[in-house]
């Protein structure tokens, strides 16, 4: 049993039994905004409560809200205090819309590239991801809205995501998997939604080890775990596993029905079929059926108590009870301004050979499938419909002195949506993409545009989605085809890739500046003009490696995507840039790397003990913001005993004028030179142990050495 207040205790005596599964198992909203609902209690004063999707901005059904950028793009800031603030901003336009749960952020590892929702996720290290985690659930906290993070565990493909096992040792999974969640239970979260898949053999929201030992024992969880929709396996598995409020908890039709007496009622045996789709039919399980089980005593009493009164703590904790909570306000001024700081800053300078800034009176070729659209996101649960987006034609048009010219050069990348995909869902009546009315672009008519001006800067994407992994990494359509010939054609090449995360760049050495933009939300426009010249530094580092496809690990089918239902992740803690070092392969752009348009030297590095100190210099005339990263080496491990080259142990960011030097400090906790042993738990072995501080994982700029 959780521990809870004098209140929550008073109602749970008040309560009828019918009205505790009122509030443990989801019900259709009547006002049909929220992902989510539970209808409350009237008689005791317990109102209802709406929980929306997702991580990018919120997703009220039917409404508009600031689109910010993918979560990549904010973990590319390596900035949690910028995290803090966009959880925040999201919480405040969740109450606007009286939504008090907001289902964000996704703390999910990017353990393989090809993962349809990696955009939703933060970064292949487990401390960036935690740091970012924890922000984000800060700040959703500072605005009384419930914070949940997801998909508890090992949620790292789309492929085959509601039945697939992850086969993954302990190890593994206490310094990878779990330290994003365990940073946001540190951080006080309100709400941890289970996973679809399985973790070695069984489903997370059945999953009593990881739910009710680790999370809820171990780490003191005091808030409720949610199923993800259509996510819980059984009624008794689950409920004595932990869980404690199932969602959706009715059918599509029911929801129908609500809103508007329709019969839609989805045909099980076609839905259940689909890769990566749950299956709709699992609803309602902790209703009736929970009765049921607790009448015969295989579910306890007390297990729905204590379900109730996580649920009833987190309404209480959040004002909700009193019902003193703000309003909260949408679409502010400082929110629009936050998504395009954000983008601007997540964006990660790959290159630049003297191209970049461009003068205010270039003359640009602006060329790109997709130019005249912002991408504002990934498909599925965190598309969010923004009341304003720029695409990348309007804020360069509005920025620029000199001319502009536009040119598409091929066919446009059209978005994918799970809700495409969904069978139960009617969208025929939305406004699709703008109809193409312009005549068919050419690869030629973007390498005369290109030749006519100073500078071409392509715009190339990928699309993706929940539900659906990506095939390949690389860039779909003729866009490689594109670049190649406007870098052949000029000598003044800027690309500019917006990404769901790693995409092959086989002409990146052909281009004299690359930036990795992501999914930059409604902003896109104006934050690729902040940045092209120069009015805000390219703040970002690569949260991700990237590399062409064969040289990341887990590439035999058995580790990816899985045989029979399985995944092996054999790679253990090699993943990302713990296995291009371990393996010797130089990636394309390694983790953490990214230029800024200062420079930076670094100077006095000295190992406080729990701490690592140094004084970084911005000798540019130019303003800069550099991120400091402080790289863990070990000294050799016990015999038998396998440790990564590196790891990150912690950031600083730092915005420096021209000039100015700056002393930061990063903080080394224990964890940074643990290593976790299935019987001994954390442990750190004896000796030397070098941190490397630096300006990526492959660019040191100076060491210093700490015993332990
Ligand atoms: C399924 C997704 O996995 C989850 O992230 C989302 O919050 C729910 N659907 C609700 O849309």
């Amino acid at each position: 049993m959780s521990d809870t207040t004098d209140r929550v205790e008073r109602l749970l005596d008040e309560l009828t039994r019918d009205e505790k599964f009122r509030l443990v198992s989801g019900a259709a909203d009547p006002e049909r905004t929220a992902t989510g609902y539970l209808p409350g209690v009237e008689r005791l004063d317990v109102p209802e409560f709406r929980l929306v999707d997702g991580p990018l901005g919120v997703r009220a059904e039917g409404e508009r809200a600031t689109a910010f950028p993918a979560s990549l793009a904010l973990a590319a800031t390596f900035d949690p205090e910028l995290a803090r603030e966009q959880g925040a901003a999201m919480a405040r336009e969740a109450k606007a819309h009286n939504q008090d749960a907001l289902l964000a952020p996704g703390a999910n590892l990017v353990r393989v590239p090809h993962c349809g929702r990696n955009f939703e996720y933060f970064s292949e290290d487990p401390q960036l991801a935690a740091d970012l985690t924890a922000g984000v659930v800060e700040g959703i906290h500072d605005e009384d809205v419930v914070a949940t993070v997801k998909h508890y565990v090992a949620n790292n493909q789309e492929s085959n995501r509601t039945r697939v096992s992850a086969e993954v040792d302990e190890r593994t999974l206490r310094e990878l998997y779990l330290p994003a969640f365990r940073a946001a239970v540190d951080a006080g979260v309100g709400s941890v939604m289970t996973a679809y898949n399985r973790v070695n053999g069984t489903h997370l929201s059945d999953h009593r080890e990881l739910v009710s030992e680790v999370l809820k024992g171990e780490w003191g969880f005091e808030g409720y775990v949610v199923s993800d929709w259509y996510g819980v396996e059984s009624t008794v598995g689950a409920a004595n596993a932990g869980l404690d409020l199932e969602m959706p908890g009715v059918s599509p039709a029911a929801i129908r029905e609500a809103d508007d007496g329709g019969d839609a009622s989805p045909d099980a045996a076609d839905v259940s079929s689909l890769d990566g789709i749950p299956d709709p039919t699992k609803a309602g399980l902790f209703g009736e059926p929970l009765a049921e089980a607790i009448d015969d005593g295989a579910v306890s009493a007390d297990r729905l108590d204590d379900m109730a009164a996580r649920v009833l703590g987190q309404m209480e904790r959040i004002g909700l009870l009193d019902g003193d909570r703000d309003d909260g306000a949408i679409d502010t001024p400082a929110h629009r301004d936050l998504a395009e700081r954000i983008a601007a800053r997540g964006t990660v300078l790959l290159e630049n050979d003297d191209v970049l800034p461009l003068d205010d009176g270039t003359d640009v070729a602006l060329i790109g499938p997709n130019v005249r659209e912002a991408t504002v996101g990934g498909g599925g649960s965190s598309e969010t419909t923004p009341f304003r987006s720029v695409a990348p034609a309007e804020g360069i048009d509005a920025r620029a002195d000199g001319e502009v010219t536009v040119a598409r050069g091929v066919p446009e990348i059209e978005d994918v949506s799970l809700f495409d995909l969904l069978p139960y869902i009617d969208d025929s009546d939305e406004a699709g993409g703008d109809a193409e009315t312009t005549p068919d672009p050419s690869i030629d008519e973007a390498v005369a545009a290109a030749e006519d001006a100073d500078v071409a800067v392509v715009v190339v994407r990928d699309a993706t989605t929940e539900a659906r992994d990506r095939e390949t990494l690389e860039l779909p359509g003729r866009q490689d085809e594109l670049v190649e010939a406007v870098a052949d054609a000029t000598e003044r090449t800027v690309v500019v890739v917006n990404s769901s995360g790693p995409v092959e760049l086989p002409w990146h050495d052909d281009v004299e500046a690359l930036l990795a933009a992501w999914y930059p939300g409604q902003a896109h426009g104006d934050a690729l003009a902040d940045v092209l010249y120069g009015d805000r530094d390219p703040g970002g580092r690569l949260p991700v490696t990237f590399g062409p496809e064969e040289a990341f690990p887990a590439t035999d089918e058995t580790q990816y995507p899985g045989v029979d239902d399985t995944v092996e992740y054999a790679e253990g803690l090699f993943v990302g840039y713990r296995h291009f070092d371990a393996a010797d392969v130089e990636p394309t752009y390694p983790f953490g790397h990214g230029d800024s348009y200062a420079e930076f030297r670094y100077r006095d590095a000295e190992s406080l003990g729990d701490a690592v100190r140094v004084t970084v210099e911005n000798c540019a005339e130019r303003p800069g913001r550099e991120v400091v990263q402080a790289y863990v080496r070990p000294p050799a491990a016990p015999e038998g005993v396998e440790r990564p080259v590196r790891e990150l142990a912690g950031t600083a960011a730092v915005g420096l004028d021209p000039g100015e030097s700056r002393t930061v400090e990063i903080d080394l906790d224990d964890r940074a030179f643990a290593r976790y042993d299935p019987d001994d738990g954390w442990v750190t072995d004896e000796g030397t142990y070098t941190v490397e501080v630096g300006r990526s994982s492959r660019d040191v700029r100076a060491t210093v050495e700490t015993e332990r």
